[in-house]
């Protein structure tokens, strides 16, 4: 074990493996994102405050979702080791310091990995090993339902991005407008993008269902005073205005206008 810090009362007290239909890039992408942490899994972190990140992995100093105190915040790195399919997680600082988390990741096709985590945590009497193990195990099971969600989501995201983005048409037939109003929030594909149509605060308004930062889906999220927030990193969106409300370099996608001609409704190309 040459690069991890493991001291010699630290023990193993177990491991988690999953299968997965994702590929080692998302995998990679995946254990880099250090900011998804305290969004896409909110149940386990409320806050990650960033020191250094690179291509080598981050460090941060994170605050569980079991307390809201910065004086509890424990630092974390992460060491993507390429070389070896594997990055190892080691709280630096702060509860739990000395704990590694070694995880290998095993590539069975383009699209088919395994991962293995291997929990060392420092003095556990060995009559508590499986009772923190599990604990692990528990941990590790939710994480990995959220990640694989997002993985295949931003994947699903970005097969679509390719299939469709030589796709180019002038306008989308909606339907009978007395039909299609009345079923508003309306969600409908247009030019290989998914959109929301939906009456808010007494106007319709048409914004972008996809997250200009990394593909997430705003399909489950609410509007909220005319602003929408991604469930993968939190960032906050003006539907109206397209802009990032939370101050990240994105913007919403200008969203194709929608006119009445006839009795009929159609998404027509923004001009
Ligand atoms: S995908 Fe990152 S904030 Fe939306
Ligand atoms: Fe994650």
């Amino acid at each position: 074990m040459v690069q991890g810090l493991l001291s010699a009362s630290t023990l193993w007290v177990g491991s988690y493996q999953r299968r997965m239909p994702v590929s080692l890039d998302r995998m990679y992408e995946n254990a880099l994102d250090w900011a998804h942490l305290p969004y896409l899994h909110r149940g386990s972190f409320s806050s990650i405050e960033l020191i250094d990140a690179g291509d080598w992995g981050w460090r941060a100093a994170l605050v569980s979702a079991l307390t809201t105190h910065r004086s509890e915040a424990f630092v974390l790195e992460l060491r993507l080791d390429r070389t070896h399919r594997r990055w190892i997680s080691s709280t630096l600082e702060g509860p739990g310091a000395g704990s590694e988390i070694w995880t290998h990741v095993f590539e069975y096709g383009p699209r088919d990995i395994a991962i293995q985590a291997d929990f060392f945590v420092p003095d556990v009497p060995v009559d508590q090993k499986a009772r923190v193990g599990a604990g692990y195990q528990r941990l590790y099971q939710g994480l990995y339902d959220e990640d694989e969600a997002m993985m295949l989501g931003r994947q699903a995201a970005l097969d679509q991005r390719a299939a469709k983005k030589s796709v180019v048409s002038e306008a989308l037939d909606l339907g009978p407008v007395e039909a299609v109003l009345p079923q508003h929030p309306l969600d409908f594909d247009f030019n290989g993008q998914r959109w929301r149509l939906v009456e808010d605060q007494g106007e319709f308004i048409v914004y972008s269902l996809t997250c200009p930062h990394q593909l997430g889906s705003f399909v489950n999220e609410t509007l909220i005073d005319g602003a929408i927030t991604c469930p993968w990193h939190g960032y906050r969106f003006d539907v109206r205005s397209g802009q990032c409300l939370s101050g990240n370099k994105c913007e919403l996608p200008t969203p194709p206008t929608v006119v009445v001609r006839g009795e009929r409704l159609y998404a027509m190309l923004a001009e």
